[in-house]
């Protein structure tokens, strides 16, 4: 049975003067263009319904204004919902009182946000204590924890520097390194990386990702980008005009998109247009059958091929046209979500390779 962490129940949000009113017209079916028209009320959310498990990574992604950010901030009542439910770990969110909801923020959920808010005045170890002092840890926890966490981030060093000293990537290692010292076991991330240009954006993403393997938290991360979802969640929910249009993991998100808005993020992927079959494939094994492919075939054509075919697995061949390795479908999704950095490594060990044996082919004939 899936264990549950947050669950969130046909919640709603409408802005603007009298949200309760133009609920009704929500519930009669009116859509956000024609509310908006007739009353010149916004809808933030309609009816989600969504279901987050514990120590897992929840992406939330959509395009500008679909309601992600509305989403998050109902998590830990920085919004109040017009309807709906909102529960974490068993607590009915929305009936904490008002000292309830403070220790619930100072103890249950940690926020990182997308334009890092350091304090400019404090210290990278200040900041970093933030909300430990919160808390109100003593000196000798607060001192402990900081150095823990601002070491764990690859930050040592750096203690009695200020924000506006150091680099985004730097700046947002530190957003991190606040929220993870409050020791919250949900973390929300509203495009936390965004900001961050794409080189460091990767590495930003590596870190969260080791940190998560062995802290396991339950982390909700919101993006705009396909391939940053593909690569840290284990479960997509896709918001469009506030409504969810699918939630699944991101194998069936790619194989089976619920509709056309789905499916248009789907051209954003890079990875499966730029990593090739031979730097994932597996070695070959007795009987393995399947369609052939050449070692630089692309993951995209690759899946695309599998999927038209009967077979559950490709075989590849090198530039001789050796068979040489396989591929089931299930290693094809694996290679485009996390490819490590020796796989990349590989990948271009073999295409330098490649590019020396034609040189040499080509003098030979
Ligand atoms: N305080 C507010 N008052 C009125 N409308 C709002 C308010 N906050 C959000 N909205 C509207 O609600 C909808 C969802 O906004 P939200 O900020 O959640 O989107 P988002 O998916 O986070 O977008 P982005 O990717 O640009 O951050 C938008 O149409 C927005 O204009
Ligand atoms: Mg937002």
């Amino acid at each position: 049975m899936s264990d549950y962490i947050i669950s969130i129940k046909n919640l709603y949000k409408v802005f603007g003067k009298d949200p309760k009113k133009a609920m009704q017209r929500v519930h009669h079916g009116m859509g956000k263009d024609e509310l908006l028209e007739k009353t010149k009320h916004v809808i933030g959310l309609n009816n989600v319904n969504l279901d987050m498990e514990r120590h897992r990574i929840q992406v939330v992604m959509g395009l500008s204004g679909s309601g992600k950010s509305t989403l998050i901030r109902h998590i830990n009542r920085l919004i109040a919902p017009t309807e709906g439910e909102i529960w974490v770990d068993g607590q009915d969110v929305l009936k904490l009182s008002p000292e309830a909801l403070r220790e619930f923020r100072r103890f249950k959920v940690s926020m990182v946000f997308q334009k890092f808010a350091l304090f400019p005045h404090r210290t990278i170890k200040e900041n970093v204590g933030y909300g430990l002092e919160n808390q109100g840890a003593n000196a000798s926890k607060l001192k402990t924890t900081c150095e823990h966490w601002i070491n764990r981030v690859g930050l040592s060093g750096f203690e009695n520097y200020y924000p506006n000293q150091l680099s985004g990537g730097m700046q947002q290692r530190v957003g991190l390194a606040r929220a993870l010292a409050t020791d919250a076991e949900i973390l929300l991330m509203d495009e936390a990386f965004s900001a961050l240009d794409p080189l460091i954006r990767t590495e930003m993403q590596d870190v969260l990702l080791d940190l998560q393997n062995e802290l396991e938290k339950t982390i909700v991360f919101i993006t705009h980008d396909l391939d940053e979802a593909l690569r840290i969640g284990d479960n997509i929910a896709i918001l469009r005009d506030g409504e969810i249009v699918q939630t699944d993991d991101p194998q069936n998100i790619l194989m089976n998109p619920a509709n056309s808005y789905v499916s248009e993020f789907m051209k954003d992927i890079n990875r499966a247009r730029v990593l090739r079959v031979r730097a994932i494939m597996k070695p070959l094994e007795e009987g393995d059958k399947g369609p052939i492919v050449k070692g630089s075939t692309t993951i995209e054509t690759a899946l695309q091929l599998l999927a038209e075919s009967t077979s559950d697995r490709l075989i590849i061949t090198d530039r001789r046209g050796q068979q040489v390795g396989r591929l089931t479908i299930e290693d094809l999704i694996r290679g485009m979500r996390r490819p490590t950095s020796a796989e990349i490594q590989a990948d271009a060990q073999a295409e330098a390779q490649a590019d020396v044996q034609t040189q040499t082919e080509s003098t030979v004939h």
